[in-house]
């Protein structure tokens, strides 16, 4: 951070005791989640990167649900109660109370604006140090400010008051210059005067909003920064918003993937959290989502048609039209289309987890192919293993779960299935149709399906007069014919 910053004491106070009414939600507003962390989570994380003295977050709605992402998201944040005087000017008035005689700058953020960066942030708190206003107020301009409070600027130009939307005349509601919700106040001036408001206006609520109004009357320096980006000072009040705001941010995400050298085809139907990690030379292919803590490896190709959750994808795999949470997938691996990896399933370097699959709980070593439409469950695969096509481990008996051990280089039929506990040895090989409900030793063959009896003549002596008899006598005079030649 610049060195402005470092020099004067900063505390941050975070708005997030409301309940956030037009959300329709039993979710308080500000956990609602976008690009993978709830929206308080994101203005934490940018609180955080200005490295303040202190971080106070003010609850009440649901305020243990919302400490505890607080906590999650901010360990060293200190969570403050509001009191049933309902209002930001009083969430405020009750945080500062927290910060003694505190005599640095405090920057208020709000908890439903959750896409200011750390940059323009920083930039705020050096135009309000270089200033010397009592407070600096964020706004932007924008092309609907329906709800938002709006900037009231005098002929001089200088902001001289905020309207809410409710209390607003026809004349100030037509202003498209609006409060973003974020300021930069000196403590001991926003101090006096946030002592002073009342709840007098349509909402009977203390507003932050007309302590600005009292400074600028009190004759106190009052300055305006207007946001260059207005979509970054997008607040979430309903799930509209919300959906514009998840938009925004993750355009944002894939462009400084983009610019970090990883190719995303489509950025409209590609979802990258923030949480994710890719490396130079991925390709992210259309329709494709890329959730929480996943981490994929250079030069690998993701999607189209692709979900991965908490996943770590190795170098050049390719992971085609398939849904993976909390999987391994090794480098040079190739999954799908259409594979469906669930929790704990560990793909090793260069293995195949193919089409119709489904794993669960289960290790797939290095080289190893599950190819075709398989259940592989409680699982432990060697190295350089091929599963014939419909492989299905019978792990459940109704009561418990059970483990299949499979060696090295074992080969097994087509339409097996293993019935566990059950261990089939290195390099072993199982015949087509086999149930394996015993182990099979190293090197031994396995089968367990009845020799074929074949009943000569049965379709013409039981089904006389039927297309089948006809085409099958037809077939015998011909062989016969040739017998005789
Ligand atoms: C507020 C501003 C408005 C601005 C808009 C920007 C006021 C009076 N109005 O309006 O000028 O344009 O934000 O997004 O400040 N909160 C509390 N305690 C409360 C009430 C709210 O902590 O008693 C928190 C909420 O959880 C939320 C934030 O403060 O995170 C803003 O509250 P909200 O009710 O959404 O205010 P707006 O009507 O959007
Ligand atoms: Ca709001």
């Amino acid at each position: 951070m610049s060195e402005t910053i470092a020099d004067t004491p900063l505390a941050v106070i975070v708005l997030a005791a409301g309940q956030g009414t037009r959300m329709k939600s039993s979710l308080p507003k500000v956990l609602h989640s976008i690009g993978g962390r709830p929206l308080v989570g994101h203005v934490l994380a940018t609180a955080r990167s200005l490295a303040p003295t202190s971080i106070l977050v003010v609850v009440r709605h649901e305020r243990d649900l919302v400490a505890s992402a607080v906590a999650e998201a901010a360990p060293d944040a200190l969570v403050v109660d509001q009191d049933e005087v309902p209002g930001t000017g009083r969430a405020v008035e009750i945080a500062l109370a927290q910060l003694g005689d505190f005599a640095g700058d405090v920057l208020v953020l709000s908890g439903d604006v959750p896409l200011l960066d750390g940059d323009s942030l920083a930039a705020l708190v050096s135009t309000h140090r270089g200033s010397g206003a009592a407070v600096t107020v964020m706004s932007a301009v924008v092309d609907d400010a329906t709800g938002y409070g709006r900037v009231i600027r005098g002929a001089s130009g200088d902001l001289e008051r905020i309207v809410e939307q409710k209390d607003a005349t026809a004349d100030e509601a037509s202003v498209t210059e609006i409060n973003v919700g974020v300021y930069v106040f000196r403590a001991p001036e926003l101090r006096t005067h946030i002592a002073r408001i009342g709840t007098a206006n349509a909402q009977g609520e203390k507003y932050l909003t007309d302590v600005v109004g009292l400074l600028h009357d009190a004759s106190l320096p009052v300055a305006v920064s207007t946001a260059a980006d207005a979509s970054a000072a997008l607040g979430v009040n309903d799930r509209v918003q919300l959906s514009e705001a998840a938009r925004t941010l993750n355009a944002r995400t894939v462009r400084e993937w983009q610019v970090a050298g990883v190719t995303v085809l489509d950025p409209a139907t590609t979802w990258i959290d923030v949480t994710a990690t890719l490396a130079p030379d991925v390709t992210i292919l259309p329709n494709t989502h890329i959730l929480r803590a996943t981490v994929v490896g250079a030069g690998a190709t993701i999607g189209p048609d692709t979900s991965l959750v908490d996943c770590e994808v190795g170098e050049n795999a390719v992971v085609r039209r398939s849904d993976a949470t909390l999987s391994v997938i090794g480098a040079g691996a190739n999954v799908g289309p259409f594979a469906y990896l669930r929790p704990n399933t560990v793909l090793g370097a260069k293995g195949k987890i193919g089409t119709f699959v489904e794993t669960k709980n289960s290790t797939i070593g290095d080289g190893s192919k599950v190819p075709h439409l398989s259940y592989i469950g409680d699982t432990n695969i060697g190295r350089g293993v091929n599963l014939g096509a419909g492989a299905i481990t019978a792990n459940y008996d109704d009561l418990t779960k059970h483990r299949t051990e499979i060696g090295d280089e074992v080969h097994t039929g087509s339409h097996n299935v293993f019935v566990a506990p059950v261990r089939i040895g290195d390099g072993a090989k199982t015949g087509a149709g086999a149930v394996i409900r015993k182990d099979v030793p190293a090197g031994a063959l396995a089968l367990s399906v009845a020799p074929q009896r074949n009943v000569e003549g049965w379709v013409e002596k039981n089904r006389p007069g039927t297309g089948a008899a006809e085409v099958a006598a037809r077939a015998r005079s011909a062989q016969e014919a040739g017998d005789g030649a």
